[in-house]
């Protein structure tokens, strides 16, 4: 084991013993090489550093009960890295593939696993980038995947205590019939000014509305929206503009397990004021409560301190399978 302090981990890049990278040239890609680099060579002319060909992945591996070493969903993640791909005129990655990749670099860096019992994984981050250089705008001819691994702890300070949320006014993340549905590089970039204007206002989350009326609720810049219902019903929104989350996907799926009603529809903003309980999902994120939520004048406060019964549920069946404690019904963890 490395000698890390793993209770104090946050979500912040750590270099680990090797990262691996696939590259694809003349139609086709290479075989996997694992590197201790961290630095890649590329033109400044590459596609990625002017016309944004970049794309990206989040999946993590937890130590369980047992002390194996199991991913999350990675092929979910392969399947969505290739509609992005598709969506970015990119090369698609071969699923199995990806998997095995995901398997081979956990078990190189098997050591910074986070141990079992200190509530922290090895976050998993691929990431696809155009490397051709060229100046007219085209598709790049040759690109790099590059998956590397990182311990991490709690995304947000405190762990799972209610962050408070923002909704962005005067910015989109994603437009109609954009690149909201897929995780392009480009969407972060377009959410940092309302990130930086809601965290200088002491909001550590940013919760968009759909591009188009700005009546509905699409989600939070780093993760999908969900939210109880008073009469204890699962909510989420549906927007062509979101990022369909591995996280929310295994929710529902758990949600309808323990017997609850689920509903992916539109959420209208004003809904806001009838909601129970509130949070954000997704693999870094896992599921955060929000304390309230501040939109222009109003504020919808939510009055918890800590995270509210129900999604304190689904957050202990949730990180229950993550780490062996319950049964993984659904096959989603893959031994490394
Ligand atoms: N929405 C956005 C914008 C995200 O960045 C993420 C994180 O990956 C999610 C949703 C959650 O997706 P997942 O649960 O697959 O991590
Ligand atoms: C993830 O949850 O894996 C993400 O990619 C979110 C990221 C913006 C931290």
């Amino acid at each position: 084991m490395q000698q890390i302090d793993w209770g104090k981990l946050g979500f912040e890049f750590t270099p680990t013993r090797s990262n691996i990278r696939f590259h694809y040239a003349d139609g086709k890609w290479s075989e996997g090489v694992l590197t201790g680099d961290y630095n890649i060579n590329i033109s400044v002319a590459a596609n990625v550093l002017h016309y944004g060909q970049a794309i990206f992945e989040g999946m993590k591996a937890f130590r369980g009960k047992d002390g194996k070493v199991r991913v999350f969903r990675p092929d979910a993640n392969g399947r969505r890295l290739n509609s992005s791909a598709r969506q970015l005129v990119m090369p698609e990655f071969p699923v199995d593939k990806f998997v095995e990749a995901v398997r081979t670099v956990v078990r190189d860096n098997i050591d910074y696993v986070p141990p079992y019992g200190t509530g922290g994984s090895l976050y998993i981050r691929p990431v696809m980038f155009g490397t051709s250089p060229q100046i007219g705008v085209n598709a790049s001819m040759e690109y790099e995947l590059v998956i590397m691994v990182m311990p991490v702890g709690a995304y947000y300070k405190g762990g799972i205590k209610p962050v408070d949320a923002m909704i962005s006014v005067d910015y989109d993340r994603a437009a109609p019939h954009g690149t909201g549905h897929i995780k392009a590089a480009g969407n972060y970039a377009a959410s940092l000014l309302s990130s930086k204007k809601a965290k200088e206002q002491h909001f550590p989350i940013v919760l968009f509305l759909d591009p188009k009326t700005h009546k509905y609720i699409d989600e939070f810049g780093t993760s999908n929206f969900l939210a109880i219902t008073k009469d204890g019903k699962y909510v989420t929104s549906k927007s062509d503009s979101i990022l369909p989350s591995v996280t929310n996907d295994s929710l529902l799926t758990v949600a309808a397990d323990l017997g609850m009603t689920v509903e992916r529809r539109p959420v209208p903003v004003e809904e806001l004021a009838d909601f129970a309980e509130v949070a954000a999902c997704g693999t870094a994120v896992v599921i955060t409560p929000v304390g309230k939520i501040v939109w222009g004048e109003k504020v919808f406060d939510y009055g918890w301190t800590e995270i509210g019964p129900t999604l304190k549920k689904l957050y202990d069946e949730m990180t229950g399978i993550q780490y062996g404690e319950r049964p993984d019904k659904h096959n989603w963890l893959v031994e490394c």
